[in-house]
C-alpha cells in the first residue's frame, strides 16, 4: 500500500497523485490532516506517514512539502525509514534500486512539479523499480548502524 500525505503546500499535488493511483487501481492510504491550513506542520505529517509505512514490509510512502526538504529530514529521523527527495525519474529509480527507499519526498513548490505528468512519472518510477541488494546490503547495514549505534560500524552481519 502507498501511504501519501502533504502539508498545506502540496494538497493539489497530493490529489493529482491520488487520482492517478485511483485510475491505476493502486492501493493507497491518504493521511488526512487539517488540509490546507498553514499550521499543518510537515514533521507531524512526516511522522504519520512513516508510522503507517512501517506497519507492513511492502508499504511505501509519498511525502510532500514545499521543497521536499523539511519532510525528508523529518522522515529520515524515524527508525527504519529511508526517505529520498527526488526531482527526476532517475533519482526515483535509483532510490529504490540502490537505497531501497521506502518513502519518496516531493517538493510541491518546485518548477518540475507544476507539471502533473512529471510528478506522475517520478512516482511511477519509484513504485515500479526494486531494490537490487548485493553490495548495497552492506551500505544499508551501515546506515542502520548509524541509526542504532551512532556510528557506521559495529554490526558487520552483512559480511
Ligand atoms: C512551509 O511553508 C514550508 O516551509 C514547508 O512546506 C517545507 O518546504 C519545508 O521544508
Amino acid at each position: 500500500m502507498i501511504i501519501i500525505g502533504s502539508d498545506h503546500t502540496g494538497i493539489e499535488l497530493k490529489n493529482t497523485l491520488i487520482d492517478y493511483m485511483k485510475k491505476k487501481k493502486i492501493e493507497y492510504y491518504n493521511i488526512i490532516t487539517d488540509e490546507g491550513k498553514a499550521d499543518d506542520d510537515y514533521p507531524d505529517i512526516a511522522y504519520k506517514i512513516c508510522e503507517k509505512v512501517l506497519e507492513k514490509n511492502n508499504n511505501l510512502g509519498i511525502a510532500i512539502c514545499g521543497t521536499g526538504i523539511g519532510i525528508s529530514i523529518a522522515c529520515n529521523k524515524v527508525e527504519g525509514i529511508r526517505a529520498a527527495l527526488c526531482t527526476d525519474e532517475y533519482m526515483a529509480q535509483m532510490s529504490k534500486r540502490h537505497n531501497n527507499a521506502n518513502v519518496i519526498c516531493l517538493g510541491s513548490r518546485l518548477e518540475v512539479f507544476k507539471n502533473k505528468n512529471n510528478a506522475i512519472n517520478i512516482v511511477d518510477s519509484f513504485i515500479n523499480n526494486f531494490y537490487e541488494g548485493g553490495r548495497h546490503d552492506r551500505r544499508l547495514q551501515k546506515i542502520r548502524n548509524i541509526e542504532k549505534l551512532g556510528k557506521s560500524t559495529g554490526d558487520e552481519s552483512y559480511i
